[in-house]
C-alpha cells in the first residue's frame, strides 16, 4: 500500500500532474478576498482538504465537495475524540462520517467505472488496470488509499499554512517560503512524534528497552533543543545552510523507512498557497 502511495505522489507525478491542479486550485481558491475579514484558520482547512481533493478527483471534485467536504471534517474530529459510542458523540458522529464517505467514493468509483473516460488524477491511477506488473488494488484498497491521502495531508498542510501566515505576519521581511515553512514546521510541530516497535531488544542511554516494545519518538522536544541555536526563536537563517535539512535530528517529516511520503507534496501545497498569499494580498 505504501508502495502504491509512493508512486501516486513520486516527484515526477507531483511535477508533471499534481502541480498544474495544485497551481489552479489555488489561484482560484485565492480569490476574492479583497476587503474582507478572512478567518484564515477556517480558510487553511477547507483549502487543505479542496486542493487533495482536486488532485484525487478533479473533474468531480467541485461537484462533490459541498457534500463532502462537512463529512470529512466529522471524520477527523470523531479520530481525536474520546471514545464514547453515545449519540450525539464526535466519536458517534465520525463513524457515521465514516459511512457516507464511502458512500460517496463508492458512487464516485461506479460512475468511472460505467462511464469508462480516462482520467489523469490520483483515482485514476488508482483504478487503472492496463499495467499487468502492478498489484491491482481492490475497491475497498483504493478508498482506504483516498482517505489516507486526504486524512494525512490535511492538519499537517493546513496548520503549517495557517502558522505560516502568523510568522509571516509576525515577520514581515520574510518571503522565502520553504525556509517558512521549514521553521515553522519545527516550531509548530503538527505531528509531535513518531510510533515505532522494537524488533530486537536495544540499550539507549543505559537503559533497555525490550523486543517487541512500542515506543513513542517525541520529535518535539528535538525540534525545541539547543542543537537548533536559540530554538523557541523564528529564524529562517538558520536554515540557509541546506545541509541542516539532512542532518539526523531533522524529523519535522519523521524518519527512516516510514519517513513522511507525502512531504514534497505538503510543501508544493503549503509554498503555492503561500505564493498566492502574500503576492495577492497585504493584511
Ligand atoms: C507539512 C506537511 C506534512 C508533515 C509535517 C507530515 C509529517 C509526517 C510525519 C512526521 C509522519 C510520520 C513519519 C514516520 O513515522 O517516520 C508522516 C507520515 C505520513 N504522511 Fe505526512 N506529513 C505532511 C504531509 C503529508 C501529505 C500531504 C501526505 C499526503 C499523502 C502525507 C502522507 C503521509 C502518510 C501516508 C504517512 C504514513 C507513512 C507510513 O507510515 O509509511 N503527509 N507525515
Amino acid at each position: 500500500m505504501r508502495g502504491a502511495l509512493l508512486a501516486l505522489i513520486s516527484p515526477t507525478m507531483i511535477r508533471q500532474q499534481l502541480l498544474p491542479k495544485i497551481n489552479e486550485f489555488m489561484r482560484s481558491f485565492l480569490c476574492n478576498w479583497d476587503n474582507k475579514v478572512i478567518n484564515i484558520q477556517d480558510k487553511t482547512k477547507e483549502m487543505a482538504f479542496l486542493s487533495s481533493l482536486k488532485q484525487i478527483a478533479s473533474t468531480e471534485s467541485s461537484s462533490v465537495a459541498k457534500e463532502f467536504m462537512p463529512e470529512f471534517f466529522k471524520l477527523v474530529l470523531g479520530t481525536l475524540s474520546l471514545p464514547i459510542d453515545l449519540p450525539g458523540t464526535n466519536y458517534r458522529a465520525g463513524f457515521q462520517a465514516r459511512k457516507n464517505i464511502l458512500k460517496i467514493l463508492g458512487q464516485l468509483i461506479e460512475q468511472r467505472r460505467e462511464s469508462e473516460a480516462s482520467h489523469k488524477d490520483m483515482l485514476g491511477y488508482l483504478m487503472r488496470n492496463d499495467d499487468s506488473n502492478r498489484h491491482k488494488l481492490s475497491h475497498d484498497e483504493i478508498i482506504d488509499q483516498i482517505i489516507t491521502i486526504l486524512y494525512s495531508g490535511y492538519e499537517t498542510v493546513s496548520t503549517t499554512s495557517m502558522m505560516a501566515v502568523k510568522y509571516l505576519h509576525d515577520h514581515p521581511t520574510v518571503l522565502e517560503e520553504l525556509r517558512v515553512i521549514f521553521e515553522t514546521s519545527r516550531l509548530v510541530t503538527i505531528v509531535n512524534g513518531v510510533l515505532r516497535k522494537t524488533t530486537r531488544e536495544m540499550e539507549l542511554n543505559g537503559f533497555v528497552i525490550p523486543k517487541g516494545w512500542r515506543i513513542y519518538v517525541y520529535t518535539r522536544e528535538i525540534n525545541y533543543d539547543p542543537l537548533y541555536p536559540d530554538p523557541l526563536a523564528f529564524n529562517l537563517w538558520r536554515w540557509m545552510d541546506k545541509g541542516l535539512e539532512s542532518q539526523s535530528n531533522f524529523l519535522i517529516f519523521g524518519g527512516g523507512t516510514r519517513q513522511c511520503p507525502g512531504k514534497e507534496l505538503g510543501i508544493a501545497e503549503i509554498s503555492t498557497f503561500l505564493h498566492y498569499f502574500v503576492t495577492r494580498y497585504r493584511w
